[in-house]
């Protein structure tokens, strides 16, 4: 725990574990984490109910964040869609940007983290898996939950959702210059994590 600011910027595709790693690191390092696909996915919940995006993301508090039903496929790819619209994304980067300086250490995960949001960010990792592996794993997840859903529609939807994320004009996702790539693919989530420690660990000490 440190009483200055250090920001660990996590950013890439769905399912890669970035989720995982970020609450973990978070709290190995005793940082507070921020989640920042929930600001898009409550965006995005409202605009299904009919909500204007903008009006949604301007009126957006907290609350909203822990609001359940933000995890279903219909909510991701209407966060997808909202993220794609210059306006809302503006309406978003005051919460967050604030939220990384926070005294105490923050650790944020999402697509433009270490390009956009934490530019100086202290640490920044670029979490990815292939594309099968992905939606192996989001598969398991959503059939846990008693969704049902088949592997070929959670494939095809994480893609069509990537190549939106990463195409868009405005702050598309893309791995920072100075981002350490971490390719979970053939890792535990044990590992996955430990990799991600560590490398944090040698930005702190000056070692990277
Ligand atoms: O990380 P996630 O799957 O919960 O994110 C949902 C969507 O929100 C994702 O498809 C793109 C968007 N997003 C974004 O554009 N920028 C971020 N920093 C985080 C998420």
């Amino acid at each position: 725990m440190t009483d200055s600011p250090f920001t660990v910027a996590i950013d890439g595709p769905a399912a890669a574990g970035k989720g995982t790693i970020s609450k973990q690191v978070a709290a190995h390092f005793g940082f507070a984490h921020l989640d920042t696909g929930l600001l898009y996915r409550a965006v995005g919940a409202r605009t299904l109910t009919g909500e204007d995006a903008l009006q949604a993301a301007l009126a957006l508090t907290p609350d909203d964040l822990h609001r359940d039903g933000l995890r279903t496929p219909q909510v991701a790819d209407a966060a997808s869609q909202v993220a794609a619209m210059p306006a809302v994304r503006k309406a978003l980067v005051a919460f967050q940007k604030e939220f990384a300086r926070r005294p105490g250490g923050a650790v944020l995960d999402g697509r433009d983290i270490g390009t956009v949001i934490c530019p100086e960010a202290d640490a920044k990792l670029f979490v990815t898996a292939s594309a099968e592996v992905r939606a192996a794993r989001r598969h398991k997840e959503l059939a846990g939950k008693g969704l049902t859903v088949t592997y070929d529609e959670v494939l095809a939807d994480q893609l069509a959702r990537d190549a939106r994320d990463a195409g868009r004009a405005d702050a598309p996702m893309t791995q920072a210059a100075d981002a350490v790539l971490i390719d979970t693919s053939d890792m535990t989530i044990e590992q996955a994590v430990a990799r991600a420690i560590a490398e944090i660990e040698r930005r702190m000490t000056g070692d990277a």
